[in-house]
């Protein structure tokens, strides 16, 4: 097995071709680098499918508070046990699985580089949004009409901008590639955004004709 070390980076222990004749820790360090970073990979796909799908279920669990009460009788409950499942059986796991291997592959770094100490800002972010997330699930799963299906839909973008800006940070490593993978995303939202508006123009011109 031979693995690439990255121009500008290299593990503390020097990269398997550098450990020493004497560095049993450090062999062991190397041999757990990769399984831990897989397992880190799994879990915040995980965390991300998550934080993805309980705010769409956020959108469905507002809007049919508005639903006439022989519908929303029948959603509701439903859709309650839906995101109680989801956020405490995966999202919640998969969180404190994605710091923890995050967290078990941090000594390999240190000190960290600035890539890693932007990465770590944005994940406070992360987390910030996920404890958001907590209250908005707690408060309805208690039948509060929080907020609206619209602002729902927002701040499920707010998840993939995240994603965007610390992949493109830990895999590049470099701080602009940070500002790049923003911009790009920012473009993508754009011709996304412009999409989503002509596509609805077209079809309302077409159902009043
Ligand atoms: C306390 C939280 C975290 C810590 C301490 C941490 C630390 C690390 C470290 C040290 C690596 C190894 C980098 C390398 O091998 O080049 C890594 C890899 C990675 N991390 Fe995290 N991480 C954390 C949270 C996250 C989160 C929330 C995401 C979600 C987007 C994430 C995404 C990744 C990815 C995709 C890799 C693989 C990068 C590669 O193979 O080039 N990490 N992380």
């Amino acid at each position: 097995m031979r693995i690439v070390i990255r121009s500008g980076y290299v593990p503390r222990w020097g990269g398997l071709r550098g450990h020493g004749p004497s560095g049993d820790s450090r062999h062991e360090e190397a041999s757990l680098y990769l399984p831990l970073k897989a397992l880190h990979i799994i879990s915040m796909v995980a965390w991300f499918s998550g934080l993805f799908y309980i705010v769409r279920l956020f959108v469905y669990l507002r809007e049919t508070q508005e639903r006439p009460s022989s519908e929303r009788d029948v959603l509701q409950p439903q859709l309650r046990l839906m995101a109680r499942r989801l956020w405490f059986g995966i999202t919640w796991p998969a969180g404190l699985a994605t710091i923890g291997f995050g967290l078990a592959l941090l000594p390999m770094f240190w000190p960290p580089g600035l890539w890693l100490q932007l990465k770590l800002a944005l994940v406070v972010g992360l987390v910030a949004y996920h404890g958001a997330c907590h209250q908005m699930h707690a408060r309805l799963q208690r039948g509060e009409a929080v907020a609206s299906g619209r602002f729902f839909r927002i701040w499920n973008e707010l998840a993939t901008l995240f994603l965007v800006s610390i992949v493109f940070l830990v895999v590049l490593k470099n701080s602009m590639s940070l500002v790049w993978g923003v911009a790009g995303l920012a473009v993508f939202a754009a011709v996304l955004m412009a999409g989503i508006t002509l596509y609805r123009r077209i079809r309302t011109r077409g159902s009043e004709a």
